[in-house]
């Protein structure tokens, strides 16, 4: 074999052992995981001195296995979304092949059986040459896939066996594995030994159907040699092959992931299985799980960890299935290959709905207009068709797994076609989806990414533009809908959640959807003084990168939830408390096969903000789909503004969170609010060589600024249009706001001040504030009074002047405040940051925060942090004290260390430092976020205009 042609390989390896289930078996097994010797090389030419035993490594580094050798200091990460970082020349690579070369002596354990043993990766990136003993097993391909090899004549009973590895970075396999992530490489899931006794086990295969009109389920539990299945718990003791019917099964769903433990043994082997009894169907154009429809509240997720990359823990798998869990998630779709098979148990015994999606990109191809696109090229069929094949027989028995998908962004073609040719036939037992070819000819269910909520509307309403083919276009008008990808969860945002799933829950063609995508890429990196950050594209050093594309999750990457991630589970209650419109409320059990009777309801009445009563809410147990009225409780008089929040916890503890979790939860304003009268203004206006005493405010009369308020040094107002562009405004994959704005010169505002002048009771600011070479601009006029309470009133209008095309970032003043007020208490929505289209989750109440907790950290600096629809907030610190401000209708409200203009700056978090300033921003309006860093952009209604608006502040001191 030439030096090359293993890894410049269309074909898959021919010496790996057939595909076949993971399988949980009573066979010695060896990890080998652990320190292995490494030789990191920038070229695969390297010599193949490492292979045989004799060789001596002491002088080699050592790397753990698994972990990818770009995370331990050899070569560097590198991110493109859809670009190959090498040229377009299948199946050829570059010289510049990074390349590790790994050596592992161990020895068998005592009572290791004679007779057969293969050895397994689970994954290798790309691809590897094996040695075990200096004989050479072969090689691996896809790096997301299984790859096993019969070892059973190269292995060592005793002494020493040395396994040598060698991993290059790019291969063939490259080509078809352009995945929007980090490039990462080496051996990043585990490897084992494991003894394969005669008459054991090769591989089994469970279908466990449930009949939802009898409740029984048919099992057939096949193996590839004469064995018997038992299942304890409902009498089988059966011949592997035979079909059980069982007149009484519990069926296995997301909701109730019921599995029955059951074994399969031969005389030499007993394999252990826990079996789910489902059935998925598409049953008059509708997706069903045991008989119902399915409604997919979903995320896509890539294995991913700040330090180790795809080399996940188990730990981290089981705190990605919990939080899923916690945040109301029913599925996930595995973007955009097979995961670690753990996470597939994880899924069985939580709950979990999973696409499984075969280890399939080739999205770069659509840059030379898709020619050579492997999809649909001859000489990539058997590669294509062997991940297809590697991908259902590794995961086939997983209950959670209920549609298999061919793979993404990879055009169309005839090898698609052949994978999905294959995957029908050997499991007829779950629908197929592919996203990418819109005439869905070779899948069951029609699914497509990042549609707007019209086009949702129409594919629901089953009015979508035609295809060119009638029947095509017949077949894929009677199939359900999957939205695949949606709602991008790059930065703030994403908006438009509520509006996604209203429109899954009003069409019974619309099943939900997968929102993209659960976790941001970011590498965990430091400063050169010390400070961690998160490393995104570009950070190290590539030629080609796509930034910070690679962080578009709904957890940061230490896996803190993201506003968004809150605002998701707002979204996805299963359970929707809402007023009955008869001063009762309506509790409506969202659930498909669970009644209520986990949930206990509570509800917390607060005046003010401030709790003045609690208590319990007696709820009859409601059946799936159905509703009941309840009545409030009875509640004891309260003030002005009253809340009653009304929750569904947890009864008792689940495997994923504690009793008392909340689910879903619902807020109740008790009373209109009535804004509150200001004061009467007094006389109290007092000039000073050029300045103006106004209540506790000093305004300088030449700039119209606010200077001191009581004994604290103030710089204010100044108007604020600007906001730091967020992802969603920067949109690189949408309709982006940003260039529109700095275009319009919203980012160089200037100020002129065209009139101070000093009434009897008062002091008026009139300003104009426009951008260079622009004849539009916004007129602001600031009234200044003093109350009767000492307080300071302060009435901005803002007008618009000229022409200013709209929608505009914002509207609102700020002021520099002295960097000491470092506390916020504020009544109004909360505790976290709040947009229009955003904020889902807050409630309104009194919230305290520290100004540097109310930042949010996103990965590339943008606005952050607003709290919305403030009635009052006091900004306090230092020595005591403060200032306080109170709206006369709801106002939003940013404290910042830093200004607006730093944070639009700012390429990290680290990147910024306090400035010795609190910056307060108070504002009558900000634009929606929406997702359009990927997909569409703000909702009408969310769209700030450029129109008049009045803020009407009063300012005290505390
Ligand atoms: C999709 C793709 C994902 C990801 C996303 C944007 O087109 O399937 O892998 O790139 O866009 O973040």
């Amino acid at each position: 074999m030439s030096e090359r042609s293993w890894y410049e390989s269309f074909a898959p390896p021919p010496t790996a052992q057939p595909a076949r289930a993971w399988l949980d078996s009573d066979a010695p097994r060896l990890s080998l995981d652990g320190l292995w010797r490494f030789r990191y090389a920038e070229r695969a030419d390297g010599p193949l001195d490492f292979t045989g035993p004799a060789f001596d490594d002491a002088g080699w580094d050592r790397l753990p296995v698994p972990s990818h050798w770009q995370l331990h200091g050899y070569g560097a990460p590198a991110y493109t979304n859809i670009a190959y970082p090498f040229p377009l020349d299948p199946p050829r690579v570059p010289n510049e092949n990074p390349t590790g070369d790994y050596r592992h002596a161990f020895r068998l354990p005592d009572g290791w059986p004679g007779g057969r043993a293969v050895l397994r990766f689970a994954g290798a990136d790309s691809a590897a040459r094996v040695w075990l003993n200096g004989v050479e097993l072969g090689w691996t391909t896809g790096s997301r896939l299984t790859t096993e090899f019969d070892v059973t004549e190269a292995l060592r009973a005793d002494g020493d066996n040395v396994l040598a590895v060698r991993v290059v970075q790019w291969s063939a396999g490259s080509y078809v594995e352009d995945q929007d992530m980090w490039w990462l490489s080496g051996i990043f899931r585990g490897v084992d030994l494991i003894a394969r006794p005669d008459g054991g086990i090769g591989d089994v295969e469970v279908r466990a159907d449930y009949d939802h009109v009898t409740g029984g389920g048919t099992l057939t539990v096949a193996a590839d040699v004469p064995a018997r299945v038992r299942v304890p718990e409902l009498g089988v003791d059966a011949e592997c092959g035979e079909t059980v019917r069982l007149p009484r099964v519990e069926p296995w769903s997301a909701e109730r992931p019921r599995l029955y433990d059951a074994t399969v043994s031969t005389g030499a082997e007993t394999v252990t299985l826990r079996i789910g009894f489902r059935s998925v169907r598409i049953d008059g154009g509708v997706l069903t799980v045991n008989g119902r429809r399915v409604l997919f509240r979903g995320v896509n997720r890539h294995e991913f960890h700040p330090d180790r990359g795809r080399a996940v823990t188990e730990e981290d798998m089981l705190e990605d299935v919990r939080l899923m869990k916690q945040h109301n998630i029913n599925s996930v779709r595995t973007s955009h290959y097979p995961p670690h098979p753990r996470f597939l148990e994880l899924c069985d015994e939580y709950g979990l709905y999973v696409v499984d999606e075969c280890d399939l990109e080739t999205h770069g191809f659509d840059l030379v207009e898709r020619r050579d696109n492997p999809a649909d090229d001859p000489r990539w069929t058997d590669a294509l068709v062997d991940r297809m094949r590697r991908t259902v027989e590794r995961d086939k028995n997983h209950p959670s797994v209920v549609l298999w998908s061919l793979g993404n962004e990879s055009g169309s073609g005839r090898n698609l076609a052949a994978m999905a040719r294959w995957a029908r036939h050997r499991d007829p037992s779950r629908p197929l989806l592919y996203e990418r070819d819109w005439t869905c000819r070779d899948v069951d269910v029609y699914s497509r990414m990042y549609l707007t909520h019209a086009e949702i509307e129409a594919i629901g309403r089953g009015e979508e533009a035609p295809l060119d083919d009638p029947a095509l276009d017949a077949r894929r008008r009677a199939m359900p809908f999957v939205h695949v990808e949606y709602a991008h969860a790059m930065g703030n945002g994403p908006g438009g959640l509520a509006e996604y799933q209203r429109l899954y829950e009003t069409y019974p063609r619309l099943q939900g959807g997968f929102v993209w995508e659960w976790i941001d890429h970011g590498l965990r990196a430091r400063t050169a003084d010390g400070r961690e950050y998160f490393a995104y594209g570009g950070d190290f050093g590539e030629v080609l990168h796509d930034g910070n594309f690679v962080a578009d999750g709904l957890l940061f990457p230490d896996r803190t939830p993201s506003p968004g991630l809150l605002d998701l589970k707002k979204v996805f209650e299963p359970v929707r408390i809402t007023p009955s419109g008869d001063g009762g409320l309506t509790i409506r059990n969202g659930h498909v096969d669970s009644g209520l009777s986990h949930l206990d309801f509570r509800w917390i009445l607060e005046d003010g903000g401030e709790v003045v009563a609690r208590g319990a809410l007696e709820v009859t147990d409601v059946p799936p789909g159905e509703s009941v009225r309840v009545d409030l409780p009875v509640l004891p008089a309260t003030g002005a503004e009253a809340y009653l929040t009304v929750q569904a916890v947890l009864a008792a503890d689940e495997p994923w969170a504690k009793a008392g979790h909340e689910v879903a939860a619902t807020q109740l304003p008790l009373g209109a609010r009535r804004p509150p009268e200001p004061p009467p203004a007094r006389m109290a206006i007092r000039r000073d060589g050029g300045r103006v005493h106004v209540g506790p405010g000093l305004l300088d009369e030449r700039t119209g600024r606010l200077v001191r308020l009581g004994g604290w040094e103030v710089d204010g107002p100044r108007l604020q249009v600007w906001r730091a562009p967020t992802d969603n405004d920067r949109a690189p994959h949408g309709e982006a706001l940003e260039p529109r704005w700095r275009a319009a010169g919203l980012d160089r505002l200037t100020h002129r001040v065209d009139e101070v002048t000093v009434t009897g009771d008062g002091v008026v600011v009139r300003t104009r504030v426009a951008p260079a070479a622009s004849d539009g601009g916004l007129l602001a006029t600031y009234t200044w009074s003093a109350l009767a309470d000492d307080g300071l009133r302060l009435v901005v209008d803002i007008d618009v002047a000229g022409h200013l095309p709209g929608p505009l970032p914002m509207l609102g003043v700020v002021f520099a405040l002295p960097g000491e007020l470092d506390k916020v208490e504020w009544f109004g929505r909360g505790p976290g940051e709040a947009y229009p289209d955003t904020g889902l989750a807050t409630r309104t109440g009194r919230w305290f925060r520290t100004v540097a907790e109310m930042q949010t950290p996103y990965l590339f600096p943008q606005e952050n942090g607003r709290r919305a629809d403030v009635r009052w907030a006091t900004v306090t610190g230092g020595q005591g004290g403060g200032v306080r401000v109170d709206g006369r209708t709801p106002f939003g409200l940013t404290a910042r260390p830093w200004t607006a203009e730093a944070l639009d700056k700012a390429a990290h978090p680290t990147d910024l430092t306090a400035d010795g300033h609190t910056w307060l921003t108070l504002d009558a309006g900000h634009n929606g976020i929406g997702s359009a860093s990927c997909g569409p952009g703000v909702l009408p209604p969310y769209l700030l205009p450029a129109a008049p608006v009045r803020l009407d502040l009063a300012f005290r001191l505390v």
